[in-house]
């Protein structure tokens, strides 16, 4: 999950990269390099971050209209100098970037030292190159088919930009698995992971399928599949625009995202909630709705906190569409030898849209015959066209790797989706289902108001920030939102943190209760009330501290827990798209005192399109 950005035109490239490499930054940023192509290949590449390579370079000779530029976030060979990306091959006859892991590198690696290549990385990426420039200098061929000839022996993901000085003025983008979309300027190509550095030039684009090859000149792009048979070029037209992009006015885009929820969240259920007619429309879904709506299963894949939205989503389906649903990690779907086949519906969820286990999970359920559908947050992402239908969050580019809207975007399809179900199959009555519906419109309202306390979030936030442990506990479908709420502050403050299903907590976790850990509950007044509060009691009977997300007006806690927290009621099926809010605030705000990169947690990358 690196950012990869190339340019070749009639600009000075280089001045597009750095820039390119700065929106990009959040999908890896352990260390970054560039390559400028004029007459010879020019290489600056650092550990650090896109800032740290851009004083380094200042002053430098930079002056080209073709180059390529790469944030690492490593897989193989630590973060370093000699690891950073671009790679060149052993005589510098190519130079390359690359996202993904070739995962028969050390292989190659022997062969193409049996044949007396000398390496100076620990990368995967580096045999790649070395790979090209043997096979390049082993046989009277042209620089493409070099490197598709080494492509073909390459086990693995990539997303891949060679430049050469051999063909000086094209580029070959190749792609398997891991993303790359192509920018049509007029006699110039702008080429990144995502549209982020793209959008301000071009609103043309080419999303790479895999094993497509383009070969980009000036002039021209030709697009080829592995064995260099031409492919038909599918031009897109980008629907996002710069400001979504900014932080406009707050100080990370993570607090600008939480703050943009109702917004978001508004927009993800705009045109699709008909309260007149009492009807919900997923457009997306309507081509397989009958199979959606008689499915004897559904199986949710997903990683992260999209894994927890679908956990929300099987809290709801089960108990409004009474239809039997398993929330599956990708990473173990796809290696465990699953029963899957036609009769499954398999829900992938993803906010980028380019999730490698997710991708591989899809991919398996496909094979398996089963209908598979998406829920994603990128348009034209791989996930959004691996599967056969799905529904978009609309919740715009979200770029804090700690994900928020996007959460609160998914739960809402979710909720949509159970809704919808539930009332195509007669088990909602018209008056339970305009009653969800008003409330689902309300929620946007009932987040407002929680922002609206951010104060004393940061106040908890003080008191809090030193902490060791932290444990989140939810019953029902707080229980989803409990593990959302531990992951988000691990993700970002470093603080250790377990997320557990509140009743769970005498089998163990309740050895852990001391007077310095933290202990939050969402205990809002719903069907398992009286349980939680019991829960709370335990807690408080052995000296622990409580945090407690309850229903306004709430004056049985109140006077159990340390703190209190009161969002607006809701229906207990909708909870988990406020409960959270103050969740993601108080861990922003103890990460903040903390002094970590909230935007930029350590380890981590906005989208994990390697294994
Ligand atoms: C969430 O805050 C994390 N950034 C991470 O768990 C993320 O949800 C996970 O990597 C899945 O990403 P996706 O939704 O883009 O597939
Ligand atoms: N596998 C390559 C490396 O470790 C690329 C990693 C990435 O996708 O950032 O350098």
């Amino acid at each position: 999950m690196c950012g990869i950005v190339g340019y070749i035109g009639n600009r000075d490239a280089y001045p597009v990269l750095i820039k390119g490499l700065k929106r990009l930054e959040y999908r890896g940023y352990d260390s970054a390099g560039v390559a400028l192509l004029n007459g010879d290949t020019t290489i600056y590449k650092k550990k650090g971050k896109v800032s740290e390579l851009e004083a380094y370079v200042r002053g430098k000779e930079t002056l080209s209209t073709i180059g390529i530029g790469h944030t690492r976030w490593a897989t193989h060979g630590k973060p370093s100098d000699l690891n950073a990306h671009p790679h060149q091959s052993e005589k510098g006859l190519f130079t390359i970037i690359h996202n993904g892991i070739i995962e028969n590198y050390s292989v190659l690696k022997k062969t193409l030292m049996d044949q007396g290549m000398k390496f100076y990385s620990e990368t995967d990426t580096e045999v790649l190159a070395n790979l090209i420039e043997y096979i390049y200098t082993s046989e009277d061929i042209s620089v493409e088919v070099a490197v598709s000839l080494a492509l073909q022996k390459v086990v693995g993901a990539y997303g891949l930009l060679v430049i050469s000085r051999e063909d000086p003025n094209l580029m070959i983008a190749a792609r398997r698995s891991s993303p790359l979309v192509i920018g049509l300027g007029s006699n110039e190509y702008f080429i990144a992971s995502d549209a982020t550095p793209i959008v301000e030039y071009t609103d043309r684009v080419i999303y790479l399928n895999n094993d497509d090859i383009a070969l980009i000149r000036r002039d021209e792009l030709v697009l080829k599949n592995l064995v260099s048979e031409s492919t038909k070029v599918n031009i897109k037209t980008l629907d996002m625009s710069i400001s979504e992009m900014e932080k406009q006015g707050y100080e990370h885009y993570m607090l600008k995202e939480i703050f943009e929820q109702p917004r978001s969240i508004m927009d993800t259920f705009r045109g699709r909630i008909n309260s007149e007619t009492n009807e919900i429309r997923l457009g997306g879904l309507l081509d397989v709705k009958d199979q959606l709506v008689n499915a004897k299963r559904i199986v949710v894949i997903a990683c992260g906190t999209s894994w927890h939205a679908g956990l929300v989503g099987e809290y709801l389906i089960e108990d409004l569409a009474r239809i039997p649903v398993e929330v599956e990690y990708a990473s173990e779907f796809r290696y465990r030898n699953p029963m899957i086949g036609p009769d499954d519906v398999v829900l992938a969820i993803s906010q980028s849209g380019e999730t490698a286990d997710t991708l591989a999970a899809i991919q398996l359920a496909r094979e398996a015959g089963a209908l598979v559908l998406g829920i994603c947050n990128v348009a034209g992402s791989s996930i959004s066209r691996e599967t056969h239908a799905g529904v978009y969050t609309h919740a715009g580019i979200e770029i804090g790797v700690a994900s928020t809207k996007a959460f609160t975007a998914q739960v809402t399809v979710l909720t949509m989706m159970a809704i919808m179900i539930g009332k195509e199959k007669g088990l909602l009555s018209e008056k339970r289902f305009s009653q969800l519906l008003k409330e689902l419109n309300d929620v946007p309202g009932q987040i407002e108001k929680i922002l609206e306390l951010n104060e004393e979030f940061k106040h908890i936030a003080e008191m809090y920030k030193d902490a060791s442990n932290a444990l989140y506990l939810g019953r029902g479908v707080s229980f989803p939102v409990a593990l959302e709420g531990a992951l988000k502050l691990k993700e970002i403050s470093y603080i250790h943190a377990e997320g557990y299903p509140a009743a769970e907590m005498k089998h163990g976790p309740i050895a852990l209760i001391d007077e310095k850990m933290p202990v939050v509950f969402i205990a809002t007044k719903d069907s398992s009330y009286e349980k939680i509060v019991s829960n709370i009691q335990e807690v408080k009977a052995r000296n622990g501290v409580v945090i407690a997300i309850v229903t306004e007006g709430d004056s049985i806690i109140k006077e159990i827990a340390d703190h209190v927290i009161e969002i607006p009621k809701s229906d207990e099926s909708l909870v988990s798209l406020t409960a959270v809010v103050p969740l993601q605030l108080i861990a922003y705000h103890i990460a903040l005192m903390r002094g970590c990169n909230v935007d930029q947690p350590r380890n981590l990358a906005k989208s994990v399109t390697v294994e």
